[in-house]
């Protein structure tokens, strides 16, 4: 069984994020979403919400698709898993060189692993967690976004 890991914050999952397990699935039997906890960036969903979160988002994926956390470095996680890839997509070309970084950083803390790339749907090029909770916080619509229960959860935290 093919499986690789899918790392990042996602604060909240968005279908940019879906998108890429979706492509990582037409390649690997399985992907572990792997939400980062204790991590440097300020978060405004805490790691439980998040994870319960990101679960609710891809239960259509039954079997296929597993939400965990981690702390600490991603490579200690991967090591005491037994996991060796690593994936992550790629949208405009500002990501590549932060990506590249993070990729060689990995591989050399860790030589036996790999990071796998696929290219985001140019419909979510543009996307990311903090644009969906800026729309979210001045009340534009999110829908084409971020699944139902993102958008609810995000209603529910900007009338806080
Ligand atoms: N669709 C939509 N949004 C996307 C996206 C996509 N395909 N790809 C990235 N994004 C967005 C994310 O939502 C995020 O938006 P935000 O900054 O507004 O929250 C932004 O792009 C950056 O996301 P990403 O590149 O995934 O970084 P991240 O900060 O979410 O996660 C980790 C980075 C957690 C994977 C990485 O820092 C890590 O592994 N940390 C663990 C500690 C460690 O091992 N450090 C050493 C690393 S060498």
């Amino acid at each position: 069984m093919k499986t690789c890991i899918y790392p990042g914050t996602f604060d909240p999952i968005t279908n940019g994020h879906i998108d890429v397990v979706k492509r990582g699935l037409q390649v690997f039997d399985k992907v572990v979403l792997a939400v980062a906890d204790n991590y440097e960036k300020k978060s405004s969903f805490s790691t439980e919400e998040r994870v319960s979160m990101a679960k609710e988002a891809l239960k259509n994926f039954k079997g296929k698709v597993e939400v965990v956390s981690f702390n600490g470095l991603l490579v200690n996680f991967m090591k005491k898993n037994n996991y060796s890839i690593i994936l992550r997509g790629l949208r405009a070309m500002s990501d590549f060189e932060s990506e590249l970084q993070l990729a060689l950083a990995n591989k050399k803390l860790s030589p036996n692993i790999d990071t796998f790339f696929v290219m985001t749907d140019v419909k979510y090029f543009y996307l990311s967690s903090s644009l969906v909770k800026e729309f979210a916080s001045l009340n534009a619509d999110i829908n084409d976004f971020v699944p139902k229960n993102i958008e609810k959860a995000l209603k529910k935290h900007f009338c806080r």
